[in-house]
């Protein structure tokens, strides 16, 4: 575990482009396969939902995760890294056992994402991460426009995703809705654009439809209001760490 630990640190270090020399995820095609069902109850991901997570296991099964995703579980402003903390659990174990079974691509992390085969240790982390406080610093859109797009966005988002994101993007729980409130603008942008692309394999088909016909300035648009989501309650306090309360 301590070499695997080392190996995190040196590759949270090392620009995502430059990824350590891993094995490549093994690919599944996903959403454009014809039978593609999202979010399949079968397998780890069924498993680990049905574990009770421990939180106290959770903060050591973590550690290695904190060399990318930062011990707060605050991931990058350079959007590099996401934010995982505050992140529901069964979005997170979904996340995780879809870059397992090579539904979704992340060479950077999938040395690690290898190694966690025990659906406890799925379950433990993910309780864990849950807990954290989201932090409030993080990467918003920085452009002199930004008021101007945030508006825009808005309107966008309020016909469109508020449904299933949530009005402060605190997304859904038991429908695997991820959290968006605190995310990096950057990692925001970066994933819309890949899951309008149909480069996230995993992607829920409904989401797609809905995303398909943006143009890249709607994408910037709608990163930037969502990167000024924040949830009441799940919030860190301006520059502390810690728990929820
Ligand atoms: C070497 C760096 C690295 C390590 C270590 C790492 N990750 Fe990641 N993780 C990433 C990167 C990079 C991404 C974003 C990939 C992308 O852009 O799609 C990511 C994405 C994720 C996501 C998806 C987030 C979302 O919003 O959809 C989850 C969940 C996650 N990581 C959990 C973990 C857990 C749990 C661990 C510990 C077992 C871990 N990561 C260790 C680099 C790392
Ligand atoms: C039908 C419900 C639904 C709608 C409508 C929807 N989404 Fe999503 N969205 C999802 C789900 C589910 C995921 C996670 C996909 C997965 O399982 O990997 C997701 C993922 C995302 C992500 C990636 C989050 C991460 O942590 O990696 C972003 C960003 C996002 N949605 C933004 C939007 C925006 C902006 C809209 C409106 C234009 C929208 N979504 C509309 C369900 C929806």
């Amino acid at each position: 575990m301590k070499k695997l630990l080392a190996l995190a640190i040196a590759a949270a270090l090392i620009p995502v482009t430059a990824a350590l020399a891993a094995p490549p995820a093994p690919k599944a095609s996903g959403i454009e396969s014809k039978d593609y069902q999202w979010a399949k109850m079968e397998g780890e991901l069924k498993e680990a939902l049905a574990k009770k997570g421990n939180i106290k296991r959770g903060k050591e099964t973590y550690e290695i995760c904190g060399a990318c995703h930062l011990p707060s579980g605050a991931g990058r402003p350079d959007g590099t890294f996401p934010q995982l903390a505050g992140q529901h659990t069964t979005v997170l174990i979904k996340q995780m056992a879809d870059i397992r079974v090579g539904l979704r691509d992340n060479p950077t992390m999938y040395p690690f994402a290898k190694e966690m085969t025990d659906p406890q240790d799925l379950a433990d982390t993910s309780a864990y991460i849950e807990g954290l406080c989201i932090p409030v610093d993080h990467g918003k859109y920085e452009g002199a426009d930004a008021a101007k797009q945030i508006a825009a966005g808005k309107d966008l988002y309020e016909k469109q995703c508020k449904e299933c994101h949530g009005a402060n993007g605190d997304g859904n729980k038991e429908k695997f809705y991820p959290v968006i409130a605190g995310q990096h603008y950057k990692y925001l942008l970066r994933q819309m654009t890949e899951i309008r692309d149909g480069h996230r394999r995993n992607a829920n088909p409904d989401m797609v439809k809905v995303i398909k016909p943006y143009t890249g300035d709607q994408l910037v648009a709608i990163s930037a209001y969502q990167a000024s989501l924040s949830m009441p309650g799940s919030m860190c306090k301006p520059k502390a760490g810690g728990k929820k309360k």
